[in-house]
């Protein structure tokens, strides 16, 4: 027996030493190449916290994340499914299927330029893009997981190791998976649109311009490059909301039907409208506006009857129109290498 230590030790050292080898190859430095945004013109530069800079490593993991079924319970659903590129990276449903077929309550909004927003969700119940994640991975409605399961499930896969240390430096984990997937929607903006170019725009719609940032006063909430003023509205659209808005988060009855104002970049391509879907057309959203909405204590004054004539209400329509970024629903960037 005595004979056979010295092997023993040996092929125990040896073993050790290709361990060591193994562990190196699973595990790369952090890479931190930046990600440079493509801003597009008159865009402010994209701010991200400390602890999540833009690298390409995190936008690459981030993007891989986005696509994949995997964070959720049964693997059946992933981030693109409510929000498709081609649809403005959102949904054409009223409402979105989740797990099992289950229908969410709230319509599917873009991500494009949510960048920019400093809340989110439509209460603005979300404070940044990483917190944002935890929402849609538990919800019941939408992948009804846990972000420590999801976490778990990526360690075993050694793709997304080596991606997780490259991007964060250490295994996938809750921190490393939200971190990711905010990066990556970081990188997700539009502005190449008609709109941003007025010498190309149709006499009718620069028409309907003058009248969105004047007699349709759609500019006192919807302005600035993102076309909102990231605040917080009734719009009148119900004199009873089943729906509670921002009030689920403040309690305030002030708040009670109040919405965030969206940005209407892209509306074309994201019917249908309002937080449930309930409007199917940007016409009978531009109609909804001219009648002045429904009475509720909370709506906005601003929003009043606006007596368009049917041209003035196509003029309008093509503005909306002249809000499309067609490049984006096609930019190979944004899609899964
Ligand atoms: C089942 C459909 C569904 C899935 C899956 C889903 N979302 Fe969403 N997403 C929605 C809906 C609906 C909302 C609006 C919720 C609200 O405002 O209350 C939303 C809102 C958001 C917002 C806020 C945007 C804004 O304008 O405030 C972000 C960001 C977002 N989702 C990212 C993600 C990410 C990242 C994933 C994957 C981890 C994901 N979503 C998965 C349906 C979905
Ligand atoms: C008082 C502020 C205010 C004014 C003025 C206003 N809006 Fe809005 N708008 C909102 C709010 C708030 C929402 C979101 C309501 C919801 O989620 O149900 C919204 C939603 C929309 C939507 C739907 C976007 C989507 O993705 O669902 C469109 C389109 C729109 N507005 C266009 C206009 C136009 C055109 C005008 C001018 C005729 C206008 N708005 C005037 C506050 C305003």
């Amino acid at each position: 027996m005595t004979k056979f230590y010295p092997i023993v030790y040996l092929f125990l050292l040896l073993a050790a030493l290709s361990m060591g080898c193994d562990k190196e190859k699973v595990l790369p430095d952090i890479d931190e190449t930046p990600f440079v945004p493509n801003l597009p013109a008159g865009f402010p530069d994209v701010v991200s916290p400390p602890d999540n800079q833009l690298t390409q490593a995190r936008v690459a993991l981030g993007k891989k994340l986005f696509y994949d079924p995997v964070l959720s319970v049964d693997s059946t659903v992933a981030c693109v499914s409510c929000h498709k590129q081609a649809l403005a990276f959102a949904d054409e449903g009223a409402v979105s299927k989740g797990v099992k077929g289950r229908l969410g309550f709230r319509n599917s909004p873009t991500l494009a330029n949510v960048a920019y927003l400093p809340l989110l969700m439509k209460d603005g119940g979300a404070e940044t893009l990483e917190l944002q994640v935890l929402t849609p991975i538990a919800d019941h409605a939408e992948m009804d997981f846990t972000i420590a399961g999801a976490a778990k499930r990526l360690q075993n896969s050694s793709t997304y190791i080596q991606m997780s240390y490259k991007a964060y430096n250490q295994a996938p984990s809750p921190f490393v998976i939200t971190r990711a997937l905010a990066a990556f929607q970081r990188t997700i903006l539009s502005g190449n649109t008609p709109a941003d170019k007025p010498e190309t725009l149709t006499p009718q719609q620069q028409n309907g311009k003058q009248l969105f940032f004047g007699k349709a006063n759609c500019a006192q909430c919807h302005n600035g490059f993102n076309y909102t003023n990231n605040g917080f509205a009734n719009n009148g659209l119900y004199e009873m909301y089943a729906d509670s808005g921002r009030y689920r988060i403040t309690q305030k009855p002030a708040d009670m039907g109040v919405f965030r104002i969206p940005s209407l970049r892209n509306v074309t391509i994201t019917p249908p409208y309002m937080y449930n879907g309930s409007l199917n057309t940007l016409a009978q959203v531009v109609e909804h506006y001219n009648t002045g909405g429904k009475p509720h204590p909370n709506k906005s004054p601003i929003i009043q009857p606006l007596g368009l004539s049917e041209q003035e209400k196509y003029n309008l329509l093509q503005f909306l129109q002249a809000l499309t970024d067609s490049s984006l629903l096609n930019n190979p960037t944004f899609k899964p290498d």
